[in-house]
């Protein structure tokens, strides 16, 4: 059987990550969605919140499950026996940031990083993005599932 772990912040998750999700399922058995309890230093939901929500959205995706990354990622990793770390890749920015992490991940835990190339379509969706239409009453039903729109918007006093 096959594992693989998603690691990241996900405030909130997109649909661009769940791009990501439904592809690593073609390649993996499972798929874990890690979130990182510590990556973003002010996250606009707590661990526990991003991980109620991306519940939802992939409650019909039995290969997923949800996590919390509390720690090194490799250590969850090495937990879990993941088999990889799938990243989603949107653009060159994006490889740039995640080229050291892989070389790193698999110096310390000796892990393969596999980088999954996104929907063209979702290039440009980021959850900071998001979360900056929905801080000035902007549209963000194209970019996160219905009940994360709720979410957000609710946090942040937002609607469309
Ligand atoms: O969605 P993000 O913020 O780009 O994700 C970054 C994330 C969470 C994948 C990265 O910060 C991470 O792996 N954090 C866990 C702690 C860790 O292992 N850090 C060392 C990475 S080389």
């Amino acid at each position: 059987m096959s594992l693989a772990v998603i690691p990241g912040s996900f405030d909130p998750f997109t649909y661009g990550h769940l791009d990501v999700v439904r592809r690593a399922c073609t390649l993996f058995d499972t798929v874990i969605v890690g979130v990182a309890k510590n990556s973003a230093k002010s996250p606009l939901f707590s661990a526990h919140e991003r991980v109620a929500l991306i519940e939802e959205t992939v409650s019909a995706m039995p290969q997923v499950r949800v996590d919390i990354v509390p720690g090194l990622l490799v250590e969850y990793c090495a937990k879990v026996q993941a088999n990889a770390i799938v990243k989603g890749i949107r653009t060159s920015t994006d490889f740039d940031a995640e080229a050291p992490m892989a070389a790193l991940n698999r110096r310390v835990g000796n892990i393969e990083t596999v980088f999954i190339f996104g929907d063209p379509a979702l290039s440009y969706v980021a959850s900071s993005l998001v979360k900056d239409i929905a801080r000035y009453h902007g549209d963000i039903q194209a970019f996160v599932p219905p009940h994360i729109a709720r979410a957000t918007y609710a946090r942040l006093g937002g609607e469309s």
